[in-house]
């Protein structure tokens, strides 16, 4: 996608023709967050903040959303392409719609084929740090498995991104964020916190100092090794 995506209007009763035909993966009928229409596309919604100003005033999660959709993909970290962008008559929300991805979010994932696969995270976290890819939103609900055993991000509105790799300060940060989630802590300390911190750091031919730093930070953020 290399220019922007004109941007459209969704009118009110537009919106209620498009919950009628969806599914609503996340928000309330009268307040849609994720919908997904009977086509396979998946349309998500940004609602202005209350407070006039905020961080989400000055950068905008919507624009920040596609803005990083473009740089995940030519970093070829795979995630959603965005087909439209919509905004509200009265400008109450914004909107993108995407194609769906096939497969489960991770958690899914492992409860259905086994928690020995949060290994595969290692994987993921090596490669995403290795292409200089910070996702400040990890959590294992935004992480796609596809059925082919590709990965893919989602809720990719919060992101930053490194020339080259990232330091062991942004690699602590990120991996202490995804490991102390509360929704996932117990995936990570079933399987090991230290085995996990110790395979990632061969993926990513970590040397001795950094996992020593990644390993004092995380316990300092309270993940018992
Ligand atoms: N491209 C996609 N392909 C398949 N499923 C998706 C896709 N995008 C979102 N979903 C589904 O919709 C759910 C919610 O999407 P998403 O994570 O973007 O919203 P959210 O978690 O409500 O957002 P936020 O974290 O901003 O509150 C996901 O857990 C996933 O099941
Ligand atoms: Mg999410």
């Amino acid at each position: 996608m290399a220019k922007s995506i004109p941007m459209q209007i969704l009118t009110d009763s537009q919106l209620a023709d498009l919950v009628s035909r969806s599914s609503l993966l996340e928000g309330e009928v009268n307040k849609p967050k994720v919908l997904l229409d009977a086509n396979g596309y998946i349309y998500k919604f940004f609602y202005q903040p209350d407070r006039k100003l905020s961080s989400r005033t000055l950068f905008p999660p919507f624009k920040q959303f596609v803005k990083n959709s473009k740089i995940l993909l030519k970093r070829n970290v795979q995630t959603v392409s965005i087909c439209d962008t919509m905004t509200a008559e009265d400008k109450r929300f914004d909107a993108i719609r995407y194609q769906a991805i096939e497969g489960h979010d991770f958690r899914e994932h492992l409860k259905l084929s086994g928690h020995s696969e949060i290994s595969i995270i290692t994987d993921i976290m090596a490669e995403l740090h290795c292409r200089g890819v910070f996702f400040r939103a990890i959590h294992l609900g935004n992480i796609l498995h596809q059925p082919n055993g590709d990965y893919a991000l989602i809720d990719i509105s919060d992101c930053w991104f490194s020339i080259g790799q990232l330091n062991a300060f942004k690699r602590a940060r990120n991996l202490a964020h995804l490991m102390s989630y509360h929704s996932d802590k117990s995936y990570f300390s079933r399987y090991g916190n230290d085995r996990f911190l110790n395979e990632y750091a061969l993926k990513s031919k970590l040397n001795k100092a950094s996992l020593w730093f990644i390993k004092a930070y995380i316990q300092h953020k309270g993940v018992k090794l």
